[in-house]
């Protein structure tokens, strides 16, 4: 039986990656560390509230005494580490935040780790330390450019990707000097259920609802290779299982779109919906497909991302030889799960749009 300690478990990945460790590995207790920042959300973990293998402390990364008592009192062996400032466009306007979780927070876990695992008796291969990096960390790719591999080399652009680079050599450096058993795993763009809408799926999904313009940045011709959420936390839970101690693996979905692609996909999608299911015009009155119009109309070319990267693609071969690994879900019906999973879950987004999770947390947590 493993007890895992899953930080940032309340956001978009750690959350999907919460509800997949309970089903897969019935028995195993799964506590959850989240600071629940504007990006944390309590709701994408109530239905697994009461479950007695499943606990939530609120609390910081960057706290190395909570995270060492925590190490030490539910007898942790496995970290994996979600908890991060992740939304490209933030950093921009605001890197400290970035600096301060992605980098100083992974190091603080790192130590904690080491004081508790490294001085304990448990010999140091029992207990593992994953970390959960990006695809942002390698840079950016000209049009006829081979995917990331492992080997490539890092040359983070923007202040998020640089403090994910850092994150990861701190990871790498706390095997090499300690023998503190870790694995890294660099994933491509994720989508599906529970994404915070302010990343471009979730909200052309909710502005198309609303009959919002649908902002795509620059000539919309920057690719991106798209992998739906739950072939993520498998790729992780076969890395924490089969993974080399040390070892860094790429995860992705050999599935490179544009994103002016993605949202004329994502904006068909939505449309076939109203088509299939008259209800949806009246509870989304001003969506365009409401009125016999198309969603693409929604469609507006904005002002890029300053330093935006072109083209991302992952090259998954050692994932696939070393561990297995092969993703599942085929994008057109990924999209259509996460477009269905938007449409079902009305109150899971509207009360970020409306501003009343705050008193939600208060009401149901006492915090
Ligand atoms: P997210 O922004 O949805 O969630 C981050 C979570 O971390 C939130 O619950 C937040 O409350 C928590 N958090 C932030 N600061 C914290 C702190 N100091 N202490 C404790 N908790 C804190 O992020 P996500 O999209 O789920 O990404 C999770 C991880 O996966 C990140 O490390 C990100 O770099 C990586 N990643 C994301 C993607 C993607 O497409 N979203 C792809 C590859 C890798
Ligand atoms: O590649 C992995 C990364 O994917 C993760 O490490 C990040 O945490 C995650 O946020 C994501 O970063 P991106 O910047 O690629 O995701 P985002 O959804 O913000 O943007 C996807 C693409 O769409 C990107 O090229 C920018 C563009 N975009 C985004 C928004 C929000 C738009 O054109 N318009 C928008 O309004």
């Amino acid at each position: 039986m493993n007890c895992i300690l899953v930080t940032g478990g309340a956001g978009f990945i750690g959350a999907n990656f919460v509800h997949y460790w309970l089903r897969e590995h019935p028995g195993d207790f799964v506590l959850v560390l989240d600071a629940v920042t504007y990006a944390g959300n309590l709701s994408s973990l109530s239905d697994v509230r009461n479950n007695p293998d499943f606990k939530f402390v609120h609390g910081d990364i960057c706290n190395r005494e909570l995270v060492a008592y925590l190490l030490r009192e539910h007898n942790i062996n496995i970290i994996v580490n979600f908890a991060a400032e992740s939304h490209v466009d933030r950093s921009i306007t605001g890197p400290d935040a970035f600096i301060r979780t992605n980098i100083q927070g992974t190091q603080s876990l790192l130590e904690a780790a080491r004081d508790v695992w490294l001085a304990s008796t448990k010999p140091p291969e029992t207990c593992r330390f994953h970390h959960v990096s990006t695809d942002e960390v390698y840079g950016s790719l000209g049009p006829d450019d081979p995917p990331f591999t492992e080997t490539t080399p890092y040359a983070p652009n923007s202040p998020y990707s640089a403090s994910k680079a850092a994150s990861d050599h701190l990871v790498r450096a706390y095997h090499h000097t300690y023998g503190l058993d870790v694995t890294t795993s660099n994933c491509s763009n994720n989508y599906g259920p529970y994404q915070f809408p302010e990343k471009l799926i979730p909200l052309c999904i909710i502005n198309i609802l609303h009959g919002r313009p649908l902002p795509i940045y620059g000539d919309g011709m920057n690719i991106r290779d798209w992998l739906y959420v739950e072939d993520h936390c498998r790729g992780i839970d076969l890395v924490i299982r089969r993974g080399k101690s040390g070892g860094v693996y790429n995860i992705g979905g050999c599935n490179e779109w544009t994103n002016i692609d993605i949202v004329n996909l994502v904006c068909d999608t939505v449309d076939q919906m109203f088509r299939s299911d008259p209800k949806l015009q009246d509870s989304f009155p001003d969506s365009p497909p409401a009125s016999g119009s198309f969603s693409k109309e929604l469609i507006t070319f904005v002002d890029d991302r300053p330093g935006h990267d072109r083209r991302y693609a992952i090259n998954p071969e050692k994932s696939e030889k070393e561990l297995g690994y092969r993703p599942e879900t085929a994008f057109e019906q990924g999209i259509r799960q996460t477009v269905n999973w938007y449409l079902e879950n009305t109150g899971w987004w509207q009360d970020i749009i409306n501003g009343t999770y705050r008193d939600w947390i208060s009401t149901h947590y006492g915090m």
